[in-house]
């Protein structure tokens, strides 16, 4: 039976929120961000596995932690696998974990602790509609400049085209582990050319990616002042 496979990564350093702990295990309301990622994806119906990528140092307390936070009866299967360096082989990493029984794959960063399981299900449907990598995008409600040396501006640039992309993003499973096995088994990249999310490496492997409706809700904590906006968003949606 084919079930769903999701790979929650949480093993970066949250060097630029500064909370002086990885930013998965930084508190929303009384609970990480892990958690609250956890308790969304247990609540997504006919279960699957989940695995949760996280530093090695941390893998004992994750365990612990979201023992606590499924309910009992829970459909989900849970392990938890230590990450790597660069957000690409934390990915990786889950994947190598997942069972191959996952046909369809969600690959979700712990970062964004309140996208709703209506998220979830919409990329999940997708792929399996279509069989192409689907993510989920906003539109960009900024203007947007490019510019150059010295804060000089040099033009405008036209958004129409331009979205700005979410997770989780959703994959068939053997597609999505082609693509990062050629990535692991190509020459490493400079720093600023390493790939930024998962549909970067599908498409590098000549994969066909898609997109559908994004959600405010996704937002992801990066810095400090994105707690106070999720605070808000958590605030709204609890009442
Ligand atoms: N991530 C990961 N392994 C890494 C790097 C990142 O699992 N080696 C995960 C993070 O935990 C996060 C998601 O990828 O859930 C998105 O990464 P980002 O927002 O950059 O988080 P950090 O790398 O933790 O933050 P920073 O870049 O500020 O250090
Ligand atoms: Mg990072």
């Amino acid at each position: 039976m084919s079930t769903l496979g999701i790979v929650l990564v949480a093993a970066g350093r949250g060097e630029r929120l500064g909370a002086g702990k990885p930013k998965a295990f930084v508190e929303l309301q009384g609970s990480t961000l892990i958690e609250h990622c956890v308790s969304t994806i247990t609540a997504l119906p006919h279960g699957g596995h989940l695995v949760i990528v996280v530093p090695e140092a941390l893998a004992a307390e994750t365990l612990s932690l979201v023992s606590a936070t499924v309910e009992p009866g829970s459909l989900w299967e849970i392990s938890v696998t230590p990450g790597g360096r660069e957000r690409h082989e934390s990915v990786r990493f889950g994947i190598d974990a997942l069972h191959d029984t996952a046909n369809v794959v969600l690959v979700h960063d712990a970062a964004r602790p309140l996208a709703p399981r209506t998220l979830f299900e919409r990329v999940a449907a997708e792929v399996a509609r279509t069989g192409d990598s689907v993510i989920p995008a906003l539109p960009v409600a900024d203007t947007l400049k490019r510019v150059g040396e010295g804060g000089i501006v040099h033009e405008t640039v036209d958004r129409s085209p331009l979205v700005a992309v979410q997770t989780p993003q959703g994959f068939l499973r053997e597609q999505l582990a082609a693509a990062h096995d050629r990535l692991g088994s190509a020459a490493p990249d400079s720093s600023e050319n390493g790939p930024t999310d998962d549909a970067e490496v599908v498409q590098r492997a000549g994969g066909t990616v898609r997109v559908v409706a994004g959600d405010m809700l996704a937002h992801k904590l990066t810095v400090p002042g994105d707690l106070m906006l999720l605070e808000a968003l958590l605030t709204t949606e609890t009442g």
